[in-house]
């Protein structure tokens, strides 16, 4: 196939989009560890909000189980272990009596020991020792632990991550996502024929020592004819694809089915709370059909899939769970909160002079609007935020990036994507108007979300 781009040289051949996919995060996982970070914040990387809820609601299920049960958690595709973090300060916080928290065992477990080894270190955690484990265990594997032992599963955006096929149907026939990765020879150093061995057999000790090369990758997309009858779940696939309409890519995340029949195994059949996921994609059929609506992202180099959530649960339920639960993420933690709340960057996103604003001038919009919450928001952790200006950035602007950046305060909101409540945005109104902020723009921010694509809650038992 002619790639359209002369000068890009191969990487490999043509792969069902889940084979590229799995290498590169493989790679990019295995020589990034914690430095992740630098190219993406989640909902659990800095906040508590998100960990928090999750903790009331795991206390509230663990108060309704014998005492004499052990209290087993296997958190899956662990970060920083913030989330981990979190959650155990507020169960410690909340268990006045010691009912809960000093039963519970708590493994992190990832595929990647860098990512461990960051995790290790992290002085939040260590706060807890002997409540918490690290295992390099890979959420594919149906091993790592005794089956029906665990009392809880979480995970925080791995699905995405995990193996995704993608499909098109048209005319009542179905067709197959095939990838190729490409790259500009010059942007390797090096041998280019040794280089690629080194790609294709995933040698993250020699690749971790050349410079990025990940997002580098241009990838070349082709369909083939396909019958879903020998993958996994393949009646599932085939039913659920009759409510889809021609011509849209369905992703199809043949990965996250593997944990859920996983996590089906090794959940106590009576006392679990379950299988709890987060991720983002699409909650309804409806969002599924919008036309247009994207399928997969790249991050540095990472390539994610977005989640088909109600295809999901339809293998959750053939997987022999028996209660699911989807819904917004937003309105799983406002519910705990007793109130709506948006993640700062969808407030920003809702200004009205942003989408004619210069980069650089967003993130002075940024740092100017968490300054504004900052007069009101008090987090219970301390925490001084890294703010790296974009390539680019004016020097007008890096200086008052830089200086705004300073005059953060530690005690505000921790990150870009970190939660606010109405209430704590209502209460700053006044200097929200002086950064141009209206009524109808706070309004919006906090009414509906419908995008095709959104952060989701699945909880499976
Ligand atoms: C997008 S990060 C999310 C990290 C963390 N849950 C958070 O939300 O901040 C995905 C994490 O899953 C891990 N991961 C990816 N694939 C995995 C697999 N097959 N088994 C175990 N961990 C995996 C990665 O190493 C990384 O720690």
């Amino acid at each position: 196939m002619n790639s359209g781009h002369s000068e890009l040289a191969s990487l490999g051949d043509f792969q069902p989009a889940d084979v590229w996919q799995v290498h590169v995060n493989h790679i990019f996982y295995g020589t990034k560890g914690p430095g992740i970070h630098q190219h993406f914040q989640t909902y659990v990387s800095r906040d508590h909000r998100l960990a928090y809820a999750l903790a009331d609601h795991f206390f509230k299920h663990c108060e309704t189980l014998p005492t004499e049960v052990p209290l087993l958690v296997q958190e899956w595709g662990v970060g920083n272990g913030n989330l981990a973090a979190r959650m155990l300060d507020r169960l410690k916080e909340i268990d006045t009596e010691g009912r809960v928290y000093p039963r519970l065992s708590y493994t992190l477990c990832d595929y990647s020991q860098e990512i461990l080894n960051g995790v290790e270190a992290n002085p939040d955690l260590q706060a807890h020792a002997g409540r918490y484990a690290t295992a390099l265990i890979d959420a594919r594997d149906p091993e790592g632990a005794e089956p029906g032992s665990l009392t809880w599963v979480l995970s925080n955006e791995i699905w995405d991550d995990l193996a995704t096929r993608v499909l098109i149907k048209s005319q009542g026939m179905l067709f197959e996502e095939y990838l190729q990765p490409l790259i500009e020879p010059a942007v390797i150093q090096g041998d280019f024929d040794t280089f690629v061995r080194q790609f294709q057999n995933a040698d993250l000790d020699v690749l971790k020592t050349h410079p990025p090369f990940l997002d580098q990758i241009v990838w070349e997309r082709a369909f083939q004819r396909t019958d879903v009858g020998d993958w996994p779940f393949g009646d599932v696939v085939n039913k659920h694809m009759e409510s889809i309409d021609d011509d849209i890519p369905t992703p199809v995340n043949v990965g996250a089915f593997g944990t859920l029949e996983k996590a089906h195994r090794l959940l106590h059949p009576q006392h679990s709370a379950g299988y709890t996921g987060f991720d983002y994609g699409m909650l309804s059929t409806a969002h599924l059909n919008r036309v247009g609506r994207p399928y997969f992202k790249l991050y540095g180099g990472q390539y994610t899939s977005m989640v088909n959530f109600p295809l999901l649960a339809e293998v959750g339920q053939a997987a022999g769970f028996s209660q699911i639960e989807l819904e917004p993420q937003h309105a799983y933690v406002g519910r705990s909160l007793e109130e709506p709340l948006i993640s700062l960057l969808e407030l920003v996103q809702n200004h009205p002079k942003v989408g004619e604003m210069a980069p650089w001038d967003v993130d002075v919009l940024m740092l100017e609007t968490l300054q504004a919450l900052n007069t009101h928001y008090r987090s219970p952790y301390t925490s001084k935020m890294d703010y790296p200006t974009l390539p680019g950035t004016p020097k007008k602007q890096r200086k008052l990036i830089a200086q705004l950046v300073k005059n953060l305060s530690t005690r505000g909101v921790p990150d870009t994507v970190a939660y606010v409540t109405e209430s704590e945005v209502r209460a700053v109104e006044k200097p929200l108007r002086k950064l141009g902020y209206r009524e109808k723009d706070i309004q919006r921010s906090f009414s509906l979300n419908d995008a095709p694509i959104q952060f989701c809650r699945l909880t499976l038992r």
